[in-house]
C-alpha cells in the first residue's frame, strides 16, 4: 500500500509571460544578427513564441525551477547549477531528502525505519553512486538503494518494483523519490518545447498492509507496458563526452514529435487502462478520480474521456500542468498529492504516468477504512 507522499516545490517561478519575453528577446536579436543571410534568402527567420500558443496547446501558465535568472537570460538560456564538492549532498538528493522528508513525517516514520530506496526519475545528474543510495545515508535509512530511469513513467515503475518488493518479503518501508530537475534538459531555444518542463520532486512510501498508517491508500493492482519510440529523444550521455564533435548538437537535449506522440501515447494509455480495469474486475464508473500523468491538457482530457466515457470534471482528472507544467515522473504524484486527501475510505482511483520509450504504468488505488 501507498502510506504517503511528499513534495518539494523549489519557490522560483517563470510564468509564460516572462518565458516568452525572453525568448522573443532572443529571437529578435538572433534574427538581427542574421538580416543579411535572412534577407538573402539564405536562412529563415526565427520565429516568435506566444502565451496564446501554450496555454491554448498545453494548459501550462507557470512553471516552477532551480535556477531562473539565467534561464530567462536571452544570452545563456539554461539553468546555471554550480557545481558541488562530493563531500555535500548532491542537488538530486537535497530535493528528494525534502520530498521524503514530508512523506515519512506523514506516515508518522522515521528514516531508520525505511529499509529500501528507489530513486526513479528521468534524469540523473551521474551515473554513480547511485542518487538513491546518497538519500539512503541522508535520511540514515537501512537496507539497499537503486536508482532506475525510465522517463516519465518512472514513478509508476519504481510503484510496481516496490510493491513487489514488499510482497516478496524483501522490503517493509520502501521509500521511493522522483527529483526531476527537468530545466536541465529542456532546450530553452526551442520554441516548439520551451514551454513544456518544470522542477519539482515528489515522494512515496510504499509498506507492508500490516503497519499500515490510517489514511492509507492499497494498491489493487499494477500494469506496466513499453514500446520502442524515437518520438521522445534525449541522446546526451557519457559517450557524447568521448566523441566531443557533436556534444553540444540539440539531440544532446529533450527532443519530441509533440503530435505523433500525441496520437500515439492517447490510445496506447487508454487502451492500457481498460484493459488493467477489465482483467481487475473495477469498470471505469467506480473510479472517483485519475491522477493522470501531467504532459498536456488536451492529451489528459482524451485519456479521462476514454476511460470514463464522457468529458471529465476537474474532480475526475485534476491537473496541476497550470502551475508546474509537465515535471515528468513527478506529474501523477503530484496531482495524488494534492488531490486525495478529500476522497473517503473505500473511494478508489487510479495514477497513471506516460512518456518516452514509449512507456505507461497504471496503478489501481483504494482509500483503506
Ligand atoms: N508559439 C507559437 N506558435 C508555436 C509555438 C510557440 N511556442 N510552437 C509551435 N507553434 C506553431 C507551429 O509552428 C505550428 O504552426 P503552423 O500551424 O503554422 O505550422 C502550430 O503552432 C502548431 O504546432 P504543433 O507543434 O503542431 O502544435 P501542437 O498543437 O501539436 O502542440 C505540443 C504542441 C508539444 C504541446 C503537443 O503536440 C503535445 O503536447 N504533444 C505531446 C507532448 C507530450 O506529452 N510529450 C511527452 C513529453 S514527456
Amino acid at each position: 500500500m501507498i502510506s504517503a507522499t511528499g513534495l518539494y516545490t523549489p519557490p522560483e517561478t517563470i510564468s509564460n509571460e516572462e518565458l516568452v519575453a525572453s525568448f522573443n528577446l532572443h529571437v529578435e536579436r538572433h534574427n538581427h544578427a542574421h538580416r543579411e543571410a535572412i534577407a538573402a534568402g539564405r536562412e529563415a527567420p526565427l520565429q516568435p513564441s506566444s502565451v496564446a500558443f501554450i496555454e491554448k496547446a498545453s494548459g501550462i501558465r507557470s512553471r516552477h525551477v532551480v535556477s531562473k535568472a539565467p534561464i530567462l537570460d536571452p544570452d545563456i538560456m539554461a539553468p546555471r547549477i554550480p557545481e558541488r564538492p562530493n563531500e555535500e549532498l548532491s542537488l538530486l538528493a537535497e530535493m528528494a531528502v525534502d520530498a521524503a522528508r514530508e512523506a515519512l513525517a506523514r506516515a508518522g516514520r522515521q528514516g531508520s525505519e525505511i529499509d529500501a530506496v528507489i530513486c526513479a526519475c528521468s534524469n540523473l545528474q551521474r551515473p554513480y553512486p547511485a542518487i538513491a543510495i546518497e538519500v539512503q545515508e541522508a535520511l540514515g535509512a537501512g537496507g539497499f538503494a537503486f536508482d532506475m530511469n525510465v522517463a516519465c513513467s518512472s514513478a509508476t515503475f519504481a510503484i510496481q518494483a516496490a510493491a513487489d518488493m514488499v510482497g516478496a518479503g524483501h522490503a517493509r518501508t520502501v521509500l521511493i523519490v522522483n527529483p526531476e530537475v527537468c530545466s536541465g534538459h529542456l532546450n530553452w531555444r526551442d520554441r516548439d518545447s520551451h514551454f513544456i518542463f518544470g522542477d519539482v520532486a515528489t515522494a512515496i512510501l510504499v509498506e507492508e498492509e500490516r503497519i499500515a498508517p490510517e489514511g492509507h491508500w492499497q494498491i489493487l493492482g499494477t500494469r506496466l507496458l513499453t514500446r520502442f519510440s524515437n518520438n521522445i529523444r534525449n541522446n546526451f550521455g557519457f559517450l557524447n563526452r568521448a566523441a566531443p564533435e557533436g556534444r553540444d548538437r540539440p539531440d544532446k537535449l529533450f527532443v519530441q514529435e509533440g503530435r505523433r506522440v500525441f496520437k500515439d501515447v492517447v490510445p496506447m494509455v487508454s487502451d492500457l487502462i481498460l484493459g488493467h480495469l477489465a482483467a481487475t474486475g473495477i469498470e471505469a464508473r467506480q473510479l472517483q478520480r485519475l491522477w493522470l500523468h501531467q504532459a498536456n491538457a488536451n492529451m489528459n482530457r482524451l485519456i479521462a474521456a476514454r476511460v470514463l466515457g464522457h468529458e471529465a470534471s476537474e474532480a475526475e482528472s485534476p491537473t496541476v500542468l497550470d502551475t508546474y507544467a509537465n515535471t515528468s515522473s513527478a506529474g501523477s504524484i503530484i496531482a495524488f498529492h494534492k488531490h486525495s486527501e478529500d476522497l473517503e475510505a473505500g473511494a478508489m482511483g487510479l495514477i497513471c504516468s506516460f512518456g518516452a520509450g514509449y512507456s505507461a504504468g497504471s496503478v489501481i488505488v483504494r482509500k483503506a477504512a
